[in-house]
């Protein structure tokens, strides 16, 4: 990808500026509010809106997990990175009376181990971790420590644990002793006196002689869920906060990888955490202008926790899974036909891990790890953006031998990427299309990331999409103000208001789009690679921006039946610079209408509504900001942000006044 995009952002990202990106249709707009009445048919139902309709995409970019939805602290904690002591400094005297020595295993899932030999303590003997751009560290709350350990020749009999605040002064301090022959996991609890997001620990060796050390950790307690070791409670909330349908994972390109080796393995993501295999991050390099050398995979957060992730939030999990096929932005590598069995078992295996009896092996260690119940997969992703005939060779004995054993499970087949960014992108999608109409994947997915000026030109772009029979997940998509994956992409109000203006054209085609998310989810704001991004945090804080509030209301304001909105007899695709659709919501008995005003004066909107009795309380949520280029920060981070207003109808008829720049989601009874 770095490749293509790279020369995409070379060509100057004037050449999606040329689209007009920037611009904000105002044909026929004037200076003073201008009002439009529009008629909804309330009786009518152009399609059910699924559960699965607003979702999420998950991908461990940006820092999204190890440093990031994962709470662990510690970098690097198994000396497994590329350097055994990235991450970590050596706490000594110059000389040669401490050695830091990281020793091979002979354990593929634990493959080292450090050995600290310490002859001359001199000053001390320790390591400093760095974390992940410093460690967030909370006054008052305690840290778990805990730390694998062997003792050796000599006297090393205790290590001194420090947490520091980004002056290098203590803040929290503890002690864990009884090291002895054997490998043991000796625990510490510490409560720093002060907050700082820029902490470090060291931790001090005492005695002089031998030991070995693994594992080295500290987590938060304020976990999501108080979960021991678990996720980062404000990024989880964030999710939750966003009742999503469905919870893809693990990507993205990181199903992939640079290459097939560097390829997300899910059966190296589950078990004991100590038995994860670390794995280089792909995004670690793939950008020149945003390298990350300190990117890894520690899998924490592995397959078994992205289940339970989904379970919490409600949300079907949808796995995607490797086909055989390194990212085609970079090596594109293959795995010859013939060797495709560990792939094909790979999934078979998967849907057993997710649904299968506690009999069975991978049911049994789903079971073992907390969890005897099923997850009830319903989904299966083969591939990621993939493309051309070898895609489809690939996807056939997969999706055959899974339909064999598992009818039940729907199949999502990829289209590539977006097609304006893989070379002869939509001569492959128009290829993929063809084989899709031949081979029925229940549910196809679709990538866009394009300007702003693209998604507002494009409301209508399912309108009249062919109905081959397979649904379509939009599965990754996002308006980059500047170009694609550039830099110097901002999550700006232009941006929001033109993905809320999009999604308008997704809920009216919920006959055949029954599944979208945004892409990518997290950034880290020190560590990101890729931007724009849907939430923003640093070691503390997080935040979501206007797109996150976008996405937010329309998942939480789904209805169960899209119906009828229109003016003139046509949907409501950009006239006069407004979107609009409508739902009835069967189960609170009322219509929402969700309306984006994407010009710069107020509007007056009115509504005809036709087979119902509309109430007379309207609830308008309100998202909107009078500068285009307005953004959410961590300072200010409910800059762009709904407000929720209530309003007493003065007649029958529903109406209401649109701000400037805004999308509007009105509720009201319907009988
Ligand atoms: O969302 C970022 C990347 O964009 C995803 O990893 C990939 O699938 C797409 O190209």
């Amino acid at each position: 990808m770095n490749k293509i995009i790279n020369q995409i952002l070379g060509l100057g990202v004037g050449v999606v500026l040329a689209c007009g990106c920037g611009t904000t249709p105002s044909e026929t707009q004037t200076e003073t509010a201008a009002s439009h009445t529009f008629q909804i048919d309330a009786s009518k139902t152009i399609a059910k809106v699924e559960p699965t309709m607003y979702g999420i995409f998950f991908e461990d970019i940006n820092f999204a997990i190890d440093g990031g939805l994962y709470a662990e602290l510690v970098k690097n904690r198994s000396f497994e990175f590329d350097k055994p002591l990235r991450g970590w400094t050596e706490l000594k005297d110059k000389g040669l009376g401490v050695r830091f020595l990281p020793i091979n295993t002979n354990n593929p899932r634990n493959t080292r181990f450090m050995r600290v030999q310490i002859e001359d303590q001199g000053s001390g003997a320790g390591l400093l971790n760095e974390g992940f751009r410093g460690m967030g560290l909370k006054e008052g709350l305690p840290h778990n420590f805990s730390i694998q350990v062997r003792g050796g020749d000599g006297k090393v009999s205790a290590i001194r644990i420090e947490l520091l605040d980004s002056k290098g002064e203590v803040i929290a301090n503890s002690r864990v002793d009884g090291i002895n022959n054997e490998w043991q996991t000796l625990t510490t609890s510490l409560t720093p006196s002060k907050t700082d997001a820029k902490g470090t620990m060291k931790i001090w060796f005492e005695g002089e002689g031998t030991v070995d050390i693994d594992m080295v950790s500290l987590f938060p307690t304020d976990t999501w869920k108080g979960r021991k070791n678990g996720l980062r409670a404000d990024l989880v909330q964030l999710l939750a906060d966003m009742d999503p349908g469905f919870l893809r994972f693990p990507g993205g390109c990181i199903v992939e990888g640079f290459d097939l080796s560097q390829r997300y393995q899910w059966k190296n993501t589950v078990g004991d955490v100590d038995e994860r295999v670390v794995t280089i991050n792909r995004w670690n390099f793939e950008f020149d202008h945003r390298p990350a050398p300190d990117y890894y995979q520690s899998f924490g957060v592995g397959f078994y926790e992205y289940f339970l992730l989904a379970e919490d939030l409600e949300a079907e999990p949808v796995p995607i899974l490797n086909c055989g096929m390194a990212c085609q932005f970079n090596t594109g590598e293959l795995v010859p036909l013939d060797q495709l069995d560990p792939y094909i078992q790979d999934a078979l295996d998967l849907i057993e891990f997710a649904n299968g009896s506690t009999d069975s092996k991978w049911g049994k260690l789903r079971a073992d790890m907390g969890h005897p119940e099923p997850f009830n997969l319903k989904m299966l992703g083969v591939g990621n953006e993939q493309w051309g005939p070898q895609y489809v060779e690939r996807y056939v004995p997969i999706v055959n031998a899974v339909k064999a054993k598992y009818p039940e499970i729907q199949i999502i087949a990829a289209t590539g990427s977006d097609g304006s960014i893989f070379p002869n992108g939509e001569e492959e999608i128009e290829y993929l299309w063809k084989e899709w109409k031949r081979l029925k994947p229940e549910i196809v997915d679709e990538h866009f990331y394009r300007n702003p000026d693209w998604f507002m030109k494009n409301a209508d772009w399912y309108d009249n999409y062919e109905r081959t029979g397979s649904k379509l997940f939009v599965g990754e998509w996002a308006a980059q103000s500047v170009g694609v994956a550039s830099p110097d992409n901002k999550n700006n109000w232009e941006t929001a208001l033109s993905e809320a203006a999009f999604l308008t054209g997704l809920e009216r085609n919920a006959d055949l789009v029954t599944m979208t998310s945004y892409a990518p989810l997290f950034a880290h704001a020190e560590g990101w690679q890729w931007t724009p991004d849907l939430i923003w945090f640093d070691n503390l804080d997080s935040y979501g921006t206007a797109n996150y509030y976008v996405q937010k209301m329309y998942a939480t304001n789904p209805g169960t039946h899209v119906i009828p909105l229109e003016k003139d007899g046509k949907p409501v695709t950009g006239q006069n610079g407004l979107y609009a659709t409508a739902t009835r919501d069967e189960n609170a008995g009322e219509l929402i209408i969700k309306i984006v005003n994407t010009g710069e004066a107020a509007v007056e909107a009115s509504f005809d509504v036709a087979g119902a009795t509309i109430g007379t309380e309207v609830t308008a949520e309100v998202l909107s900001s009078k500068e285009l280029e307005a953004v959410n920060t961590l300072d200010e981070g409910n800059k762009i942000s709904p407000r929720t207003e209530k309003k007493t109808l003065d007649s029958e008829k529903l109406s209401y006044q649109l701000e400037p720049y805004s999308f509007t989601v009105l509720r009201v009874e319907a009988k």
